[in-house]
């Protein structure tokens, strides 16, 4: 079972002036999944909230730490920064892959600033913030995720078989 954690970034919805639909929809599609959504949570855009968040979920034992919203260019958009200072190693290829196959959906693609990298044995993932962005990046990552985890969990056979 993949434990995941949800963590909304949005200044408005942590002050409860507007509903917060993209945690749910990455609630939605980890439980289609068959994974287990283990902490939910909604921040204001500041980094050291953000950043004490993912530290908290990472020492939680969470596979996978999934963010929505702040990647963009405005001026509080700080998702990327704060997941940077707390990662360990980059895992660009799922950015990579987000963004390349949200291109071809449309050109505001390639105005998501998303990182993604490992924190620990923890999987981080910055996700933009629309529902209908989520929706169609987790649609890009979703195959990946299952070998991302047995790979951080040390329980991955040799790459290169035919279970890769
Ligand atoms: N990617 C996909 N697949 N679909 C989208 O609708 N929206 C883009 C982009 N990535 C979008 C997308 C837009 S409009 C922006 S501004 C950036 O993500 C950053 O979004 P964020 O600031 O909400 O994180």
């Amino acid at each position: 079972m993949i434990r995941v954690g949800i963590i909304t970034v949005s200044d408005r919805s942590s002050r409860g002036e507007r509903e917060d639909l993209s945690g749910p929809e990455i609630r939605r599609w980890a439980e289609r999944m068959g994974h287990s959504v283990e902490a939910e949570s909604i921040v204001p855009d500041e980094r050291e909230r953000i950043q004490a968040e993912l530290i908290a979920y990472a020492s939680r034992g969470i596979d996978l730490i999934l963010t929505t919203g702040g990647t963009g260019f405005a001026p509080r958009d700080v998702t990327p920064e704060a997941t940077l200072a707390v990662i360990d190693r980059a895992a660009p290829g799922f950015a990579e892959a987000m963004r390349h196959r949200s291109l071809a959906i449309t050109p505001h693609a390639m105005l998501s600033r998303a990182v993604a990298g490992i924190r620990g044995a923890s999987m981080i993932v910055n996700l933009p913030g629309s529902p209908k962005a989520v929706r169609e990046n987790l649609e890009v990552i979703e195959k990946a995720v299952p070998h991302a985890v047995e790979l951080l969990r040390g329980r991955a056979g040799d790459c290169g078989t035919p279970n890769c």
